[in-house]
């Protein structure tokens, strides 16, 4: 059981959490907040699921995680002009606020995979997933999803990515409110300085992503693409070294080799 009190009193936020919602099950957090007919509207909402029924991972997979373990929750932003029109930046702020809040409260090593996995000991604990509604080519509702592994112990499956919790790799349970806290926390703070000072984010993201440097491929719209991952640029994308130059990758899964 969540206790929405303990998580209350360590939420310090303007508006990110400040409005909560905590459901036993859904099928997805996500879809939840995309619907605008879900009656909230309000940007910073968060919502809660201790159990999705079909909850979603990127490019259309399903994201397991054992009812009443982890953390499967969703962050609704409906006005933000500077996100709205830097959208591909979000990744980093989501990626980087739970990477941040692990090691703050549980002093594990984080690694971060492009475009926003998290990952301990090489194996992941978080996945992200962002979702939007234009209008146009304009974005008015933008929900950002976040599944961590935090108490689950064992992951049946098969996985594209080998996963793991933050209870196997610190050896003992931990409290899921105060970590909500300090996510949502950490969100805030780099949702803002995103804006002021992206190069500082931008760098702390790239300190943490151990593949730059690295010959890797990726697999962008089912094409597998090789080289160097030689940088993420100013707009979050990566810049793959090939033999042809530097080519712009929007979205895709990386692997090292
Ligand atoms: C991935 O790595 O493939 C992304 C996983 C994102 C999972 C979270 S759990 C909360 C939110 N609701 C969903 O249906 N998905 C995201």
């Amino acid at each position: 059981m969540f206790n929405i009190e303990n998580f209350d009193i360590k939420l310090n936020t303007d508006f990110i959490g400040r409005v909560f919602v905590y459901a036993d099950e859904l099928a997805s957090t996500n879809t939840f907040l995309m619907n605008k007919n879900s009656g909230y509207n309000q940007s910073g909402t968060v919502v809660l699921a201790e159990k999705q029924l079909t909850g979603k991972g990127r490019k259309d997979r399903v994201w397991y995680s054992a009812p009443e373990s982890n953390l499967t929750f969703s962050i609704l932003i409906t006005k933000d002009k500077f996100l709205f029109s830097n959208s591909s930046l979000i990744n980093f702020v989501a990626s980087l606020s739970v990477a941040v809040s692990i090691e703050n409260l549980f002093q594990l090593k984080t690694e971060l995979k492009w475009p926003n996995d998290v990952l301990l000991d090489g194996k992941k604990s978080a996945g992200i997933l962002i979702e939007s509604i234009s209008q146009g080519n304009k974005i008015e509702r933008m929900v950002i999803g976040i599944g961590v592994n935090v108490n689950q112990n064992s992951f049946q499956g098969l996985f594209n990515y080998p996963p793991t919790s933050i209870r196997n790799e610190l050896g003992r349970t931990v409290e899921r409110e105060k970590f909500l806290a300090e996510i949502l926390n950490n969100f805030e703070l780099l949702l803002e300085k995103i804006k002021h000072n992206k190069t500082e984010v931008l760098n702390d993201w790239k300190a943490k992503c151990k593949m730059i440097g690295e010959r890797i491929s990726v697999i962008e719209n089912d094409l597998e693409k090789f080289g160097i991952f030689y940088d993420i640029d100013d707009d979050g994308f990566l810049l793959l070294q090939t033999k042809d130059g530097i080519e712009k990758i929007h979205f895709g899964d990386v692997s090292l080799g």
